[in-house]
């Protein structure tokens, strides 16, 4: 059975009792405490907590999540079962059904037969796990289910016990095993041996909530949530391997293909041996992680989902090498899991280019990467060779590593390829080192900013009412101090305090806006607000320095936004829409937003796009913007559901959850519809002027555009204005003139410096008679030598030879050197009679080398060199005459 039917049947059987079908949310949700969505539970989490009343018909639910864990990125390819992306299918229940439902729910689909629409699984192939003392849990399995005593085992809190690894929804869970026989390891169920018993299905009876602790079994529970839940979790790509009978989650339909395309790439076999089958699963494993990644709108880059990005998208590439491959791969494997994904996920196909031109540009940067230190350890490796050692120095390995970016098990593989061993533990003790280093560095900064538990009381209780959208100043009530992650109940004069309050017209941080600026007063006590941030999604902090006064927990407040500051960072945001949109509207839908800031004046906006981009495109783009600003269109805003606006094109790529009221900000119609939670003008041309500053870029695959807004675009323009007028009196001319003007005074510039030059040669070459008279006379031949200053090599020559034609038949030897900008070019020229002596202008060159710090040769007549020293000129030319004494 494919893939695309085993997750069609799931929701089929689901919908068919009656659940609402919810789409996947993206990998990335506005939830500074997960990295990606590591479970299908995730975006229903305020339902189970009771937080917001589910919007399902009949309080359940059922969806296919995309999850994305890279904890266990290692094991990839080693174990049978740990994909990085996976499909979670589950049904969810919010107060309706609990234990027994879920069981049968899930019982019927496993072992329904395939032509009632179910997975034909052989009954007696499944076992089941519950928690310890769960024994209502246990009996449903014996009595309803029919499951025989001995198939059920009993396990603790670590593999029985749900939660999401921090503060949230939690309970005891009771998950089903398939036996994949014996030749997958020993008998004797899950508890035995979870390779063999394969988990297939979590169900989580989520009742409780969970406190602060570590782990998995390490924590408080608080007490139960205010209704009994379900919560249950199917591997997609496990049942697919099951069905479809194959070894592991890597062979399957949607990963199978990729595998193949490796083979033909590469040459290499698979199943030949176990290193190189980890390669090749590696490669379909993080091919998929990485496209699915960016089709949410993650970007390769150095820290977080970026870096991770990156990190899947460089094992695919070294994976690739250590098969054989010589060259770029990444476009094939992209396009061949796109072809396998796209049915189950239609959207791939608008994102197709996009990604290709991401992964690409992230591969040829690696394979630079891969030159240089491939540069690098051939030099090491011969140095090594040379000294006749047999193992790579530690520290070697660990600059490749550090500096290069270069992979250890490459280096390894490189070495031993010239019989070379790698001193690993040196390596391991640097690469420790590093580790402490950088964790000494966290320390320092966690310990600078605030522990966040300390505003979790308030993100429960007093979620903060922002009015800031229609009003610049309101009443607050001072609700909590914090500094240096204490509580306090008052802060002083010049104290620096962090400030909750329960209503506050200030913006706090986000959507690439900068926080507001503004004052809080109490009576005469001012506290100066020098930035705004926000705790999760409902917490806004004032960060503030109290200027006059004290401050104390429970008085009324007046919290007031900084009108000059608020109204320049609207125009500033908005600004950023619409360059956005014209941006689109220009270079094309693939031109996809990476990323923001906007304050006061100024904005920059990040976008995928590979190529730099033309003047012309920018100009473009310039005008546009403006163009739509003079237009003086209406800005709307409001709110709506996610796929409402989903459905109106509204552009979205993180943060926003099914059953979320969104807000949409809208200027022009079709041209600038965003989901957004910024503050913006009310009308177009309150923006005022908007000046692109230039573009750059900044990492593979992204560039960045910069510009102002406003009355800082006004500032901008009329200083260019200043600088084109200055340099216009400077140079005498209006300033429409300006380019001819600089163009023409650099044209007779140049014509000025070559006539120079050449009176200069002529000038030299008149003096070339002196030379001639100024001779010593070294036995019976002629010696010339001269330094020159600021003459060329070419020049010297032509001087030189001037010089030997005026001694006509007489020996003769001219040795002229110049000083040109710490260069040390130099000559000898010998006449037919001095090279009849056996006298060589080469060897004299040879000679003059050693004192200027060059090299040179020639025939023997004319030689000529370059040297680095013209201080050694007066030694050189001694040489000359020493060197033609001996004759
Ligand atoms: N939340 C549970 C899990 O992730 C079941 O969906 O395993």
């Amino acid at each position: 059975m494919q893939t695309h039917e085993i997750r069609e049947r799931f929701i089929q059987h689901f919908v068919s009792a009656g659940h609402t079908e919810v789409p996947s949310a993206p990998l990335i949700l506005d939830d500074p405490t997960l990295l990606f969505v590591n479970a299908g539970m995730v975006p229903f989490k305020p339902y189970f907590l009771g937080q917001q009343n589910p919007p399902f018909a009949n309080g359940t639910a059922t969806s296919i999540q995309k999850c994305v864990r890279t904890l266990d990125i290692e094991e990839v390819g080693i174990t049978t079962r740990h994909n990085t992306f996976f499909q979670m299918a589950g049904n969810f229940s919010f107060g309706q059904y609990f234990k027994q439902g879920a069981i049968e729910h899930a019982w019927g689909l496993l072992t329904g037969s395939v032509e009632s629409g179910g997975y034909g699984l052989d009954p007696e192939r499944l076992w089941v796990t519950v928690y310890l003392d769960d024994d209502e849990a246990a009996n449903i399995w014996r009595d309803v289910i029919g499951i025989p005593e001995q198939r059920i085992q009993r396990l603790g809190m670590a593999d029985n016990y749900w939660s999401m690894g921090i503060p949230g929804p939690c309970g005891p869970c009771s998950e089903i095993y398939y036996d994949r026989g014996p030749a997958y390891g020993v008998e004797g169920g899950p508890i035995a041996d979870d390779t063999r018993y394969m988990e297939i299905w979590n169900l989580v009876f989520m009742e409780n909530e969970r406190g602060e602790g570590t782990g998995k079994d390490n924590f408080e529970i608080l007490g139960p949530l205010p209704k009994k839940n379900i919560d249950t979790g199917l591997g997609i790509e496990r049942v697919a391997c099951i069905l479809q009978g194959v070894d592991n989650v890597y062979e399957t339909d949607l990963l199978r293909p990729v595998i193949d395309a490796a083979i033909s790439l590469t040459g290499a076999t698979y199943g030949a041996n176990h290193a190189d089958d980890v390669r090749f699963r590696v490669i379909a494993d993080h091919s998929r992680t990485g496209m699915m990644l960016m089709l949410d709108g993650v970007t390769p880059g150095n820290e977080g989902r970026g870096y991770i990005l990156r990190r899947l998208l460089r094992r695919i590439i070294r994976s690739a090498r250590l098969l054989g491959a010589n060259g770029a791969t990444m476009e094939v494997f992209m396009n061949t899991i796109m072809d396998t994904m796209t049915p189950s996920y239609p959207e791939i196909a608008d994102a197709r280019e996009r990604i290709i031109r991401t992964a690409v540009a992230e591969e040829r940067a690696f394979l630079r990467t891969l030159e240089s230190g491939t540069h690098l350890f051939t030099q090491v490796a011969q140095e090594a060779k040379a000294a006749g050692q047999s193992t790579l120095a530690g520290e070697k390995a660990f600059t490749l590593h550090d500096t290069y970016g270069f992979p250890i098990d490459l280096t390894l593989e490189m070495a031993s390829e010239q019989g070379l061993e790698v001193d690993r533990e040196g390596f391991e003790a640097l690469m420790a080192e590093q580790r402490a280093r950088a964790k000494a560095d966290n320390k320092a900064k966690k310990t600078g900013g605030a522990d966040v538990s300390v505003y979790r009381q308030f993100v429960d209780e007093h979620p903060t009412h922002f009015t800031g959208y229609t009003q610049l100043a309101d009443e607050a009530q001072v609700l909590g101090l914090v500094a240096g992650g204490q509580l306090l109940h008052t802060a002083e004069e010049g104290d620096e305090v962090e400030v909750i309050l329960d209503t506050t017209p200030m913006y706090a941080e986000g959507g690439g806006q900068l926080g507001d600026r503004g004052t809080i007063t109490v009576g005469d006590t001012l506290l100066t607000v020098e930035d705004v941030q926000k705790v999760g999604k409902k917490l806004w902090i004032h960060r503030a320095t109290v200027t006059r006064g004290a401050i104390e927990v429970g008085q009324q407040a007046i919290a007031t936004v900084d009108p000059t500051w608020r109204h320049q960072a609207r125009q500033a945001h908005s600004a950023t829409h619409l360059i956005h949109g014209a941006l689109r509207e220009i270079l094309g839908p693939t031109a996809v937003q990476a990323g923001s800031m906007n304050k006061p004046g100024y904005l920059r906006f990040d976008f995928n796009y590979t190529d730099p981009l033309t003047p012309e495109q920018l100009a473009r783009i310039e005008a546009l913007t403006n163009e739509v600003v003079d237009a003086d269109y209406q800005v709307n805003t409001f709110e709506t559901s996610l796929a409402e606006a989903k459905a109106m094109g509204a552009m979205a790529l993180f943060g926003e959850n099914y059953g979320d009221v969104v807000r949409v900000v809208e200027i022009a119609g079709d041209f600038s519809r965003e989901l957004c939670g910024g503050t913006h003008v009310g009308h177009a041309s309150q923006i005022g002027p908007v000046t692109l500053l230039g573009e750059s870029s900044v990492g593979s695959g992204v560039r960045r555009i910069e510009a102002y807004s406003g009355l800082d675009s006004m500032g901008y323009l009329s200083n260019q204005r200043h600088l084109a007028a200055h340099t216009a009196t400077l140079l005498k001319t209006p300033t429409d003139e300006l380019p001819d003007r600089v163009a023409q005074l650099s044209e007779k510039l140049r014509a000025a410096e070559k006539q120079l030059a050449q009176l200069r040669k002529q000038q030299l070459q008149q003096q070339a008679g002196a030379f001639v008279d100024t001779a010593i006379t070294v036995g019976d031949v002629a010696v010339v030598t001269e330094l020159l200053d600021g003459v060329s090599g070419g020049d010297l020559r032509q001087i030189a030879t001037d010089i030997k034609a005026r001694f006509g038949s007489r020996a003769a030897v001219i040795a002229l050197g110049a000083d040109e900008n710490g260069k040390a070019p130099f000559i000898v020229a010998c006449t037919p009679a001095a090279v009849d002596k056996d006298i060589k202008a080469g060897d004299l060159v040879k000679e003059m080398s050693r004192f200027v710090d060059g090299r040179g040769g020639g025939k023997a007549d004319m030689a000529q060199g370059s040297g680095t020293r013209a201080a050694g000129f007066n030694d050189a030319f001694a040489a000359v005459r020493t060197a033609v004494a001996a004759h």
